[in-house]
């Protein structure tokens, strides 16, 4: 597959051109670590398309990526999965809908919510696997949708932070059921496409997604995708104007060049195979160390251990993984998350087998796995966000509204809505997660 982002650039460094125009680098300045990257890094001169408005070699770049993934129109952000979910609920702020959303969401929809003022109504696990993850049931979400008195969306997050995946599908049928849009946030998915079997969201029936390139592929952070299913939901420059009311006007050459590469790789069969490798090697991993360690369902690159199943503190084998020169994802007391890729090596599996074979954990209780809380609503999002504001300790905030969303990043997902009451339930579970004050409505 071609990459005219990617030779575009490399070629305008070869001609050694005067630059005559931003960035001030001329690429020539900056930190020595960053030189090539710097004489690769450019503006929207003659040639270089423009994004917001992408008729070039941009817009050629993003077809080769709507065409790996299926899509009607698959657009590039360098503001990650968070400017896709802006723009997302801007197009439905436009065409009018109701947003319906599953609660464990990530706070970059709660602050896209405080930017448009949209309202949201949230549907709760039935089971909740501490406060990032959770089974929904599609009952629930067809009860709200029979109530709307308007068109609506519907807003998921798959795979979720521990890697569990909702059931994309039958949201699908759903959704269409009730002339509703399905929204999802697929930021830890962009390699779902490319499996064995078909579980992208799109594949799947999702009308519009996003995926964060930088989380499981090779693009660079802050490059995201956002995919529109049918070319009879919205035109294209529609999304791009909702785009650009967010984005910034100067979005990253390197990150868009990233994403043009990220096309050549996911073409070639050597990433399938690179990827097939890396999901033997995970399987192979979760057969020999089951039972010992639990492991949670969901996406295969996600290798997600439950701790509390296994009688350890996630924070434990954490640590234990760093002073061997480890990096996890993500640990809390219950869950350790290892995200892989097709990137990882044997070396990374063998390195990562032996730890997990010599580690020898302190039994622990790792306490009650929380629930997201379901506090009192008392006013809107936007309305508690924007207002005036002080920050409290934790432990005195009870009976004061919520303000900001406070949550630890990673995982981001918010305890406590701004516009909620905090009480005591909300407060244990701040406490669960480390969180020491709160930002409250004065
Ligand atoms: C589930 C989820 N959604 C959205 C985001 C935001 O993605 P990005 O960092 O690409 O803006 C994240 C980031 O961690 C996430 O975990």
């Amino acid at each position: 597959m071609n990459t005219p982002v990617y030779d575009f650039l490399i070629q305008y460094a070869e001609r050694d051109p005067v630059r005559l125009h931003m960035p001030g680098h001329k690429g020539r300045f900056g930190a020595p670590a960053l030189q090539r990257a710097t004489t690769l890094d450019l503006t929207e001169i003659t040639g270089a398309d423009s994004l917001f408005e992408a008729e070039g070699i941009l817009a050629e770049s993003e077809r080769n990526a709507a065409s790996l993934y299926g899509t009607a129109y698959t657009f590039y952000s360098c503001g990650g999965s968070t400017l896709c979910i802006q723009t997302m609920l801007l197009l439905m702020k436009q065409q009018g809908r109701a947003v319906l959303a599953a609660r464990n969401v990530h706070r970059a929809f709660l602050n896209a919510c405080v930017l448009l003022d949209l309202p949201v109504q949230w549907i709760y696990p039935r089971e909740s696997d501490g406060i990032l993850s959770g089974t929904y049931d599609l009952a629930d979400f067809e009860a709200a949708l029979q109530q709307q008195t308007r068109p609506a969306c519907v807003y998921v997050t798959s795979p979720d932070y521990l890697g569990r995946m909702a059931d994309i599908a039958g949201l699908a049928e759903l959704c269409h059921r009730y002339h509703a849009k399905l929204l999802v946030d697929n930021a830890h998915g962009a390699h779902l496409a490319f499996l064995p079997w078909r579980c992208h969201p799109i594949q799947l029936g999702a009308d519009y997604c996003c995926d964060s390139a930088h989380k499981m592929l090779s693009g660079l952070t802050g490059t995201a995708y956002l995919h529109v299913r049918s070319d009879i939901d919205v035109e294209p420059e529609r999304v791009r104007d909702a785009m650009a009311m967010f984005g910034s006007t100067s979005p990253s050459y390197l990150m868009l060049a990233s994403l043009d590469w990220c096309n050549r790789e996911l073409a070639s069969p050597l990433f399938r195979k690179q990827l097939e490798e890396v999901l033997d090697r995970i399987q192979q991993l979760k057969c020999r160390f089951s039972p010992r360690y639990c492991f949670v369902d969901g996406d295969p690159m996600h290798l997600t251990i439950d701790a509390a199943a296994g009688g350890f503190h996630g924070l434990e084998l954490a640590a234990y993984l760093e002073q061997h020169e480890v990096f996890v994802e993500y640990a809390d007391a219950f869950h350790v998350v290892l995200l892989c890729s097709a990137a990882n090596t044997d070396r990374d599996f063998d390195i990562l087998e032996q730890l997990l074979e010599r580690f020898s954990p302190t039994p622990a209780e790792s306490g009650e796995k929380y629930a997201l809380p379901r506090p009192e609503k008392v006013c809107g999002i936007r309305e508690a966000a924007l207002a005036p504001q002080e920050i409290v300790p934790i432990g005195e905030s009870s009976g004061r509204i919520c303000a900001a969303v406070k949550v630890p990043c990673p995982p981001a997902v918010p305890i406590v809505l701004s516009g909620e009451r905090i009480d005591a339930r909300c407060i244990a579970v701040c406490e669960a997660y480390g969180i020491t004050e709160i930002s409250v409505v004065q």
